[in-house]
């Protein structure tokens, strides 16, 4: 699928995801894995600021989305929490930060998207800084076989309707990245994965 049909798509769900911000502060994986944010941090896909309800405010954010309606969200979203950030209207895949820019690299809800994930993983290790951290807060394939082959029969649906894979392993795909696991844990079923992860040395 063409970005520009995926942005579309993005562009109708804004203020869905707007609406949902006020629900999701009480999330609390995202409060778990935003817990560890400090420092200069980059969040990708940041959709309509979903984790700013966690984020500590004495950080400095960096901010993308490639959907213009997703990140009008989140601008409304950094006034009401408060949130230092700046914007990037741009796919994460032509980015273009220096090496070893951030403490922090944040990511929730995002791997499903990306054609090539495995690409995205490998642009955040080049933009943490040495002794940063990437924390991932991901859906992807359930514990058990028999969910996953229904992930897998549901796959195509969810794509074309959201943009979404649901048959993502998302530990392989970390393991296939230049990344480290420092540690992860799973939740729901092993449907959310939480990893804290450093960059290759
Ligand atoms: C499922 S939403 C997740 C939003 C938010 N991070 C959260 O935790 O709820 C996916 C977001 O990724 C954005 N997105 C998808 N592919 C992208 C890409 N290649 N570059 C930049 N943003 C992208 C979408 O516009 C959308 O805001």
């Amino acid at each position: 699928m063409q970005n520009e049909k995926l942005v579309q798509k993005f562009n109708r769900r804004a203020w869905k995801q707007e609406k949902q911000r006020e629900e999701e502060a009480s999330n609390k994986w995202r409060k778990r894995i935003c817990g560890s944010v400090r420092g200069e941090t980059l969040e990708i896909a940041v959709g309509a600021g979903m984790n700013y309800a966690f984020l500590p405010g004495d950080a400095a954010y960096t901010d993308v989305d490639f959907s213009p309606e997703m990140l009008k969200g989140a601008m409304a979203g950094a006034k009401e929490y408060r949130v230092n950030a700046e914007f990037i209207l741009s796919e994460v895949e032509t980015l273009s930060f220096p090496a070893n820019r951030f403490d922090t690299i944040l990511s929730t809800g995002s791997l499903c998207c990306y054609e090539d994930p495995i690409r995205v993983l490998n642009l955040l290790n080049k933009w943490c800084k040495n002794e940063g951290q990437i924390l991932l807060l991901e859906h992807g394939l359930m514990n058990r076989k028999s969910f996953q082959w229904l992930q897998r029969q549901l796959n195509p649906f969810f794509f074309k309707a959201f943009g979404c894979h649901q048959d993502r392993d998302i530990i392989k795909l970390v393991e296939a990245s230049r990344l480290h696991i420092v540690k992860y844990e799973q939740a729901q079923w092993g449907y959310l994965y939480l990893v804290w992860a450093k960059p290759a040395e």
